[in-house]
């Protein structure tokens, strides 16, 4: 059960910028022989030693040996649950258990059941006959022996080391060997689950303790060929636990913990793991897979105590009761169990739903109200400017803000930088947490209509014969001197396509180039008006494209497109839908992401240049909104041109 190090692992850890086990010299894992700390069981179908056997089918019982080893006195009754096969407790079964008197509870709904037992029964057991004595023996073969020649054949025998429950369900199977041999660390699973207390945990403490901090571990050990890849761990704690407590889990990659637990404590989990209201687990933290490797990770989170170490097989139920920290000697109190939760839960749940979207204006954050629900009581959500507060409704928290307030930092490097607090409210006490978030901005190129010169309130109509006002922009730290428009098109189906901008002077009739503003962080801004007319009793189109291409002197193009609805006038605006799917070949995805965005994209491509990537239009949302919805999509980040132009 004990870890091995072998010499090359501190170096490696140490490469791997892992917290040395150098530190976690100075605490040597002892067995705990004072009282423990903790009380912990966990679920098992591997016994220390057991067998099956087909020798009791030939006579008148199934026949189950249960002999049950102590290390310690059980703080509660074993319960042994007795359960038939689908055909109900047709064939008379014999259970013989031998637990040196100790206490337990047998429930089984077969009447004819016999049980044989030194056992003395609680009330709730429903075993009331009589049965006769067990045996008298002091081994194990002598105890095979008696069964054997006392009811002819044997079906299952199995050794339990400090057992808590006992599910054993009856049946015999004709596969089984003949003889019932004992084997070691025998998988019983066919007849038997059990959960057993765990006494072998170790601690430590450090000799130069600054804080009295404590740490508990579980490491599972996984066999290779366990198949087990989640559990339970439900987790209990004295009511006035002062919460300076911290839990490692230690498990493979793969394993899923579900974790349910009232209790104030700080986790640390390797694998994932679930919380009631999870919509999905959560990815928690590599850990070291080694005493000395965790020892360090608590350390490095600032305990000085290992309260507990427990290296048990991996396991799909786990309880762990963590008993009153030594230090805090408070009197008993009627108070309410306090319902927190890990400190760091609302870091993990925001930086895993990664709320936020930038474009190279504005920062956008969406929160479904569900999603928070792990963290109790969330009132109000701001940014670091707390006058910046989210908008809530019954289902979303919702925030807007231009990049230039709020205390968004743009620090040069493609990110706007600001913080997520949290105000929790409990008990009329108020409570705030800081998340701190980095919010990409993609590097593309953004455009925007707008109905009026001052350049507010983007939308997505234009009307025909009336001045409309477009603004292209994008953020390119690395060069935005020399940042070209190099041409802009309004496209309609069954009309001539209508150059407005070339090389970034005007060219369509009615077109004027306006003086941007300068750029600042990088960013490059290029507006021009320009009206669209059509001839009386030309085709007027439902909708349009505006498609603009910026780039380099040396060609690097970004092009995107916004697709407008053309609005007459003399006509109502219709919503007849977006008739460009025919002229275009548009590719359409919709993309569920959780609740949070439902929104139709369409991905227009063009295929004038080495594969650009358009902005993806939303037929609802205003133009500079509608990069909201492209959340999920990871080719934002690899703008194709932009990789070429870095080459
Ligand atoms: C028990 O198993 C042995 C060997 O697998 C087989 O020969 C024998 O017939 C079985 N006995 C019964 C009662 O099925
Ligand atoms: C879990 O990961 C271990 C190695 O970390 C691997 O041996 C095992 O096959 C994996 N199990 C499953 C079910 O993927
Ligand atoms: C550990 O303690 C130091 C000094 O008190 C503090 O700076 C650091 O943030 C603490 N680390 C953790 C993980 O709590
Ligand atoms: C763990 O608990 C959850 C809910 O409490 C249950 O749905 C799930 O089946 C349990 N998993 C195991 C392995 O027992
Ligand atoms: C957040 O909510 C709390 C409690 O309702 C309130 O006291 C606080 O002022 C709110 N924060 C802001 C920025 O409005
Ligand atoms: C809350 O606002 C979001 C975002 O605007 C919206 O999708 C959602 O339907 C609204 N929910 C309710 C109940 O109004
Ligand atoms: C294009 O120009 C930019 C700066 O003007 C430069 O960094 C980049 O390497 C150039 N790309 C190619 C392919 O020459």
């Amino acid at each position: 059960m004990g870890p091995r190090s072998v010499p090359l692992l501190p170096l490696l850890l140490a490469l791997l910028g892992r917290p040395d086990p150098g530190r976690a010299e100075g605490c040597d894992l002892q067995p705990v022989t004072a009282e423990p700390p903790i009380t912990l069981s966990y679920a098992t179908s591997t016994v220390p030693r057991g067998c099956v056997s087909n020798s009791s089918m030939g006579t008148d019982h199934e026949v189950h040996v249960l002999s049950v080893k102590w290390s310690k006195v059980s703080p509660v009754p074993l319960t042994v649950a007795v359960t038939p096969q689908a055909d109900a407790c047709s064939r008379p079964a014999v259970l013989i258990l031998l637990c040196t008197r100790c206490f337990a509870t047998i429930t089984s709904p077969c009447s004819n059941l016999i049980v044989r037992t030194d056992a003395r029964l609680s009330p709730e057991s429903t075993i009331r006959a009589p049965n006769p004595e067990p045996p008298i023996v002091s081994s194990e073969g002598q105890l095979l022996a008696w069964a054997l020649s006392a009811y002819g054949g044997i079906t299952s025998y199995s050794e339990l080391q400090d057992p808590r429950k006992v599910q054993l369900r009856l049946g015999e199977d004709a596969h089984s060997p003949p003889e019932c041999i004992p084997q070691e660390n025998f998988n019983a699973i066919l007849h038997l689950e059990t959960e057993v207390f765990f006494h072998g945990m170790k601690s430590c403490s450090r000799s130069d303790a600054q804080s009295t901090r404590a740490a508990h571990i579980i490491h599972l050990q996984s066999e290779p060929s366990s198949s087990i890849t989640e559990g339970n761990l439900s987790l209990s704690c004295s009511q006035n636990s002062d919460g300076n407590q911290i839990l490692i889990l230690q498990s493979k990659a793969n394993f899923t913990w579900f974790l349910s637990t009232k209790c104030n404590i700080q986790f640390l989990v390797s694998g994932s793991y679930m919380m009631p209201f999870f919509s999905a687990p959560l990815l928690g933290n590599p850990l070291p897979d080694t005493e000395q490797g965790l020892i360090a990770e608590a350390f490095e989170k600032n305990c000085s105590v290992i309260a507990s170490y427990s290296a048990i097989p991996a396991s799909t139920h786990i309880s762990l009761q963590i008993h009153e920290h030594e230090t805090v000697e408070t009197p008993v109190t009627a108070t309410p169990i306090a319902i927190t939760q890990p400190p760091d839960l609302p870091h993990q749940v925001l930086l895993t739903l990664k709320p936020w979207k930038c474009t190279d204006e504005t920062m956008e954050i969406v929160i479904v109200r569900s999603y928070l629900e792990p963290i109790k009581d969330v009132v109000n959500i701001t940014l670091r400017d707390i006058s910046c507060q989210a908008e809530k409704n019954a289902t979303h928290f919702m925030l807007k803000s231009p990049l230039s307030h709020c205390g968004t930092s743009l620090e040069g490097t493609g990110y706007a930088n600001n913080e997520l607090i949290l105000s929790l409210a409990k008990d009329a006490v108020l409570r705030s947490v800081r998340v701190g978030f980095q919010c990409e901005i993609p590097r593309e190129l953004f455009l925007r209509l707008f109905p009026t010169a001052d350049f507010k309130a983007p939308q997505t109509e234009l009307e025909i014969n009336k001045e409309a006002f477009v603004q292209a922009s994008m953020r390119w730290m690395d060069h935005p001197a020399d940042l070209q428009l190099k041409e802009c098109w309004l496209v309609a189906s069954e009309r001539e396509p209508v150059l407005l901008v070339q090389g970034g002077e005007a060219r369509g009739a009615g077109v004027t180039v306006l003086e941007g503003p300068p750029s600042s962080h990088g960013r490059k801004i290029w507006r021009f008006r320009f009206t669209y007319s059509i001839p009386e009793g030309g085709h007027i189109p439902f909708s349009a494209i505006l498609k603009c291409k910026a780039g380099l002197q040396n060609d690097t193009i970004f092009e995107k497109v916004l697709e407008v609805r053309v609005k007459d006038a003399w006509r109502p605006l219709n919503y007849r839908g977006l008739g460009l799917g025919a002229v275009l070949g548009i590719t359409f995805g919709a993309f569920l992401i959780g609740a949070l965005l439902t929104a139709v994209l369409w991905y227009i491509y063009s295929h004038t240049r080495p594969i650009s990537k358009l902005q993806p239009v939303s037929s609802t949302a205003p133009a500079s909104e509608s990069s909201s919805t492209n959340h999920s999509i990871g080719s934002t980040q690899s703008t194709p041109c932009s990789t070429s132009s870095m080459a």
